[in-house]
């Protein structure tokens, strides 16, 4: 009797003690890789889109903390204002401002890229990162699938209005926020704008691997530029992601211990962004600060350049 009560007792210290022993190197492996580069940034000039909250925001605190100037781009001017003075607050760097950009309205783009090339000369970093997920069945301003819209033809005519000012500022790099969803994701061209059938979950798979054949088109065509473009995989991340699923939202809040921070999940950008390793690295994937694995439809040149091309079709633009 007493040798079953002490094996149940046994049991009951032993399995929560194991568990809490464990905890520190449970939390390291979900926390993942770290950017090592200490890279200074003094005098270079970033722009990061959706920066006002999650991964975006604490990527631009750590480069503003390497001494950047830094501009966040955000549609949310309240919270935006609010972010730039809490970087400015915690890293002393003075040189962070916000400013309007909504990714869902080509006119908004169009405006914020016509004031920078106005009052910036330079710009050595471009991180696309703003990003929605899970929307119900929405259209940008011009009539965009929602998640098309912002994450991918938002940032793809950002980057094309800021292009030459990054080749004039070379060496740069543009830095794609896209996820490890893209697996799940296909270009359907037949319906690009979701009209014959949505799910809001594979919308947002299929803009994700919109950033991934973006980045693998541009890296090819700006071979010899001095510009590099690469995409990454965060991790799975708690922040503000979810708002459009209350479940995931409720999951994300209660068990923050089994995902990574917004400052975890800023490393793979700031690697991206700064480490010295990558300064000729182009076209490429990472997640954890390392190269990662592509899915087939990533690989497939054909559809990157189809994409492309209608991409520029959608935009009225010419991108040669
Ligand atoms: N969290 C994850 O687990 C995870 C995993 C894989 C990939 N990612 C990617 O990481 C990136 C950052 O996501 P996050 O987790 O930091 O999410 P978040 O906390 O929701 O931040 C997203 C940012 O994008 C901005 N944004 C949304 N729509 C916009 C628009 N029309 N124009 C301009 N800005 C807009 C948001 O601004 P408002 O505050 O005004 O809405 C916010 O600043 C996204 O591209 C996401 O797909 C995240």
């Amino acid at each position: 009797m007493f040798g079953f009560l002490g094996s149940v007792l046994a049991f009951f210290i032993s399995v929560p003690l194991s568990i809490f022993l464990a905890a520190p190197y449970i939390r390291k492996y979900i926390a993942g890789g770290v950017c090592k580069s200490t890279a200074k940034l003094n005098g270079k000039v970033v722009v990061i889109t959706g920066a006002n909250t999650g991964i975006g925001k604490e990527t631009a605190r750590d480069l503003a903390r390497r001494g950047a100037r830094v501009i966040l781009a955000c549609r949310d001017m309240v919270k935006a204002e609010t972010a730039v003075s809490e970087i400015r607050d915690t890293t002393g760097n003075q040189d962070v401002f916000a400013k309007k950009l909504d990714l869902a309205d080509t006119k908004s783009i169009r405006e914020f890229a016509e004031n920078f090339l106005k009052e910036e000369k330079e710009l050595h970093i471009l991180i696309n990162n703003a990003g929605v997920m899970l929307c119900p069945y929405s259209k940008t301003v011009d009539g965009f699938e929602m998640h098309l819209g912002v994450n991918h033809l938002g940032h793809f005519l950002l980057t094309f209005l800021l292009i030459e000012r990054l080749k004039q500022s070379a060496p740069a790099r543009i830095v794609n926020v896209s996820s490890m969803a893209h697996h799940g994701g296909k270009i359907r061209f037949h319906d690009l704008q979701g009209e014959k059938s949505y799910n809001r979950g594979l919308a947002y798979c299929h803009s994700k691997l919109a950033n991934i054949l973006f980045t693998r088109e541009l890296a090819k065509r700006l071979q010899g530029s001095g510009v590099t473009v690469n995409a990454l995989h965060p991790g799975t991340v708690s922040s503000e992601l979810a708002r459009h699923s209350s479940v995931l939202y409720f999951l994300s809040k209660i068990l923050p211990f089994f995902l990574k921070t917004p400052v975890e999940g800023a490393q793979t950008s700031v690697h991206c962004a700064v480490a010295e390793e990558l300064d000729t690295v182009s076209g490429k994937y990472f997640s954890d600060c390392k190269p990662a694995y592509i899915s087939p439809q990533g690989h497939n040149d054909e559809t990157a350049r189809q994409l492309w091309n209608v991409s520029c079709e959608l935009l009225g633009i010419h991108w040669d």
